[in-house]
C-alpha cells in the first residue's frame, strides 16, 4: 500500500455530525472510547479529539485525543533537569491520550502524521499561549511484537518515563531544540 502524505488529509475536530461506526482497530478499548467516550469527554472539556479523513473519500482513517499534562522532574529527569538548570518540581505538557489509525490504513505513515500534528499544536500552544515542554503519553503494550506501540513512539524520537511491566508505559518527548 502507498504511504499517505499530509495532503491526502483533513482533520476534523469531533462533532456529533460525524459517523463512526465504521471505524475499526484491534484495539477495541480505543474504538469503544471513539464512539461512546470522546464526544462526552470534549463537551465536558476534558479532551479534544481529532478525526482523520481520506481527503478523496471522506472515509475516517484515525483520531487523535490531546489534553493538558505535566510531568513531575523525579528521579534520573530530576538530576538531568538540575544540571539545565531547571529545577521546578514539575513541567508543563501536552498527552496524547488517544492515537488510534483504522486496521485498514496502518503502516502507511499516519500514526507519524498524527504524532507530528500533536508536536505543532503543542509548539502552537507554547508560541501562542502557554508553556509546553513535553508531549506525553501511555504507550500500550502488546505481546504481539508487531502491534506494540512502544515501538512505534521509539521510532518517533518518544523516551520512556517509567518502566512498568504491567499496564501501559508511561513516554514522552522533549520539545526543545526539536
Ligand atoms: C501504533 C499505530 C498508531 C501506528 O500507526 P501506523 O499508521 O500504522 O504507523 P506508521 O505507518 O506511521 O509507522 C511508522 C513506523 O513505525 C514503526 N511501527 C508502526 N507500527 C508499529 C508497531 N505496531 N510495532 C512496531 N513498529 C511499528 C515502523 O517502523 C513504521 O515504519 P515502516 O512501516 O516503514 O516499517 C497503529 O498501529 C495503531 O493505531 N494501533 C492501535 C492503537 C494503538 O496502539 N495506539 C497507540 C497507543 S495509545
Amino acid at each position: 500500500m502507498n504511504k499517505l502524505t499530509a495532503k491526502d488529509i483533513r482533520i476534523e475536530r469531533l462533532t456529533k455530525d460525524f459517523d463512526l461506526t465504521n471505524f475499526i482497530s484491534y484495539e477495541k478499548e480505543l474504538v469503544a472510547f471513539l464512539k461512546e467516550d470522546a464526544l462526552d469527554n470534549q463537551e465536558k472539556m476534558i479532551s479534544v479529539t481529532y478525526l482523520w479523513l481520506i481527503n478523496e473519500t471522506n472515509e475516517l482513517c484515525g483520531y487523535l485525543t490531546l489534553l493538558n499534562d505535566k510531568i513531575n522532574l523525579e528521579g534520573d529527569l530530576k538530576e538531568i533537569f538540575k544540571n539545565k538548570g531547571i529545577l521546578y518540581k514539575s513541567l508543563p505538557a501536552l498527552k496524547i491520550g488517544r492515537l488510534c489509525v483504522d486496521d485498514r490504513f496502518l503502516r502507511r505513515d499516519l500514526g507519524t502524521l498524527m504524532v507530528l500534528f500533536a508536536i505543532q499544536k503543542a509548539k502552537e500552544i507554547y508560541l501562542e499561549k502557554s508553556g509546553c515542554r513535553f508531549i506525553t503519553l501511555d504507550a500500550k503494550r502488546n505481546k504481539d511484537i508487531s502491534r506494540d506501540s512502544i515501538h512505534f513512539y521509539k521510532y518517533s524520537n518518544f523516551n520512556i518515563l517509567k518502566e512498568r511491566n504491567k499496564g501501559a508505559t508511561p513516554m514522552f518527548l522533549d520539545l526543545f531544540n526539536k
